[in-house]
């Protein structure tokens, strides 16, 4: 699916709602991510921190362990919601866990803070020559059933 044939509102708002739901106590940074899987399901999540922090699930991560808890491993796109001045991509080990279930996604990032535009990227150029299941022998990739 390219970036353009993606309802990114409707990702956009389910990524909101879920934002509302965040979990912060700690940083206060609230992030709200919505997985589109290739069957047109939506999977929204929120990042969920912890007093041990190294515990922090971030939203993009929890969002991808809902799509998989639904019987759905093909990814067909994400969109993150953040506030600042810019809008925030995902983290490194977000990245990684992305490049399991998809070969290349666009990323749709948006930022709530008023004036800042959305900027769309894609999983590849945030993570270039990633490491990815096919590498590991005997198995199918990308979120393939064994
Ligand atoms: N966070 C995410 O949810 N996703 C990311 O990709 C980056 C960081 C969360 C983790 C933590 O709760 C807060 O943002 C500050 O790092």
């Amino acid at each position: 699916m390219n970036a353009s044939s993606i309802d990114w509102n409707l990702l956009v708002q389910a990524a909101r709602d879920a934002r509302n739901n965040a979990y912060a106590p700690y940083s206060s940074f609230s992030v709200g991510a919505a997985v589109l899987g290739a069957s047109g399901r939506i999977y929204a999540a929120c990042n969920v921190e912890n007093a041990s922090y190294g515990l922090t699930i971030c939203a993009e991560r929890a969002a991808i362990c809902a799509m998989i808890a639904d019987g759905e491993r093909n990814l067909a796109a994400i969109a993150v919601v953040t506030e600042g001045p810019e809008p925030s991509p995902p983290c490194g080990m977000c990245r990684q866990v992305l490049a399991e279930f998809a070969e290349d996604v666009p990323v749709h990032l948006v930022s709530v803070t008023p004036g800042v535009m959305a900027r769309t990227t894609s999983l590849s150029k945030l993570l270039p020559e990633a490491f990815r299941p096919a590498m590991l022998p005997g198995t199918i990739a990308p979120g393939g059933r064994p």
